[in-house]
């Protein structure tokens, strides 16, 4: 594994779940990173990415340096080629250059601009960090996907041992438009399971058809999607095609007790944050799972480090 930014940089995604299951069993292995150091640079906010992934360096004996790249650093230039005549300071070419004299990891946050569609489904700056690092690159949620979050879950979901497990992945209500990446990696890395995937949105709110395609079904039904499910995995989106914005729905969407009476084992997921009684109800959440989620971000984190240290020395 040269990156760590899709499921696709991964070369046997079973073996790095298997490995994340192992470091939580055995999370102290300070030998692995010792001397090694990681950057972090953030240009969104985070509470779980960054705390997890500092305590996986930890785990692995590693230093970390963690920017803020929007209040800490240089506004930076992401254009080839640009006359930096105006508020830009330092081209993203010399600052990733540069960061890769002092790391032997590089890790960034860059979420969906939500306006450029175009420009978020091409990752415009995190191609710009694969383009120049001269050290592996692990994205901490980009414009299109949030793989740590999505291994987490991953573990998460095979910890509980169910059987060809049924997961509605349902969207619900937010007061702003958020990023897709949350939900397309969540499906992208449901191929690694044996479980039936069912996608329920309101009409409009349709994903990019290269990650809906992995679900078995999609539909417009919410409850029809959470009857008998295994596992009720909710996130907001706003929509592929009318991109960024907040479509009118007509009916309720936030997930109540009473749907999550529908369910079988009635294991509602969030990646969080989440706001309270937009997206779920109290109960629902104090019910739920989301803090052993939460929790498995250090060892998806975990695995992925050592993956690269490892496999890259
Ligand atoms: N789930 C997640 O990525 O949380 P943060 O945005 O707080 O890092």
């Amino acid at each position: 594994m040269d990156n760590f930014t899709a499921l696709a940089d991964v070369s046997d995604p079973s073996k790095l779940l298997a490995a994340a299951a192992e470091c939580k069993a055995q999370p102290w292995s300070p030998e692995v990173g010792t001397g090694k150091t990681i950057g972090m640079l953030f240009f969104n906010p985070s509470l779980r990415t960054r705390m997890s992934t500092q305590k996986a360096a930890a785990n692995l004996g590693m230093n970390t340096i963690v920017m803020n790249a929007s209040s800490d650093g240089w506004v930076l230039e992401m254009e080839d080629g640009s006359v930096m005549d105006g508020a830009a300071q330092e081209h993203i070419k010399d600052a990733v250059h540069v960061m890769s004299q002092y790391c032997d990891v590089l890790a960034v946050r860059t979420f969906a601009t939500l306006s450029d569609r175009e420009a978020d489904y091409q990752e415009a700056i995190l191609s710009q960090f694969l383009r120049h690092a001269e050290v592996p690159v692990v994205s901490l949620e980009s414009a299109i996907r949030h793989p740590l979050q999505s291994l987490a879950d991953m573990l998460t979901i095979q910890e509980k041992g169910i059987k060809k497990p049924k997961i509605a992945v349902s969207w619900a209500p937010h007061p702003r438009a958020l990023p897709q990446a949350v939900t397309n990696s969540f499906l992208e890395w449901s191929q690694l399971l044996d479980a039936e995937v069912v996608l329920t949105h309101p009409e409009g709110y349709d994903l990019h058809p290269e990650f809906a395609q992995h679900a078995d079904k999609v539909t417009h039904d919410q409850e029809e999607a959470m009857a008998g499910a295994d596992f009720v995995y909710v996130k907001n989106w706003s929509p592929y095609q009318q991109y960024g914005q907040v479509l009118p729905v007509d009916k309720n969407w936030t997930i109540t007790e009473e749907k999550m009476g529908l369910t079988k084992q009635g294991n509602f997921m969030h990646c969080l944050p989440l706001r309270r009684n937009v997206v779920a109800s109290d109960a629902v959440v104090d019910a739920s799972v989301v803090y052993e989620q939460a929790k498995n971000r250090i060892f998806s984190a975990q695995a992925v480090l050592k993956t690269l240290l490892t496999e890259n020395h």
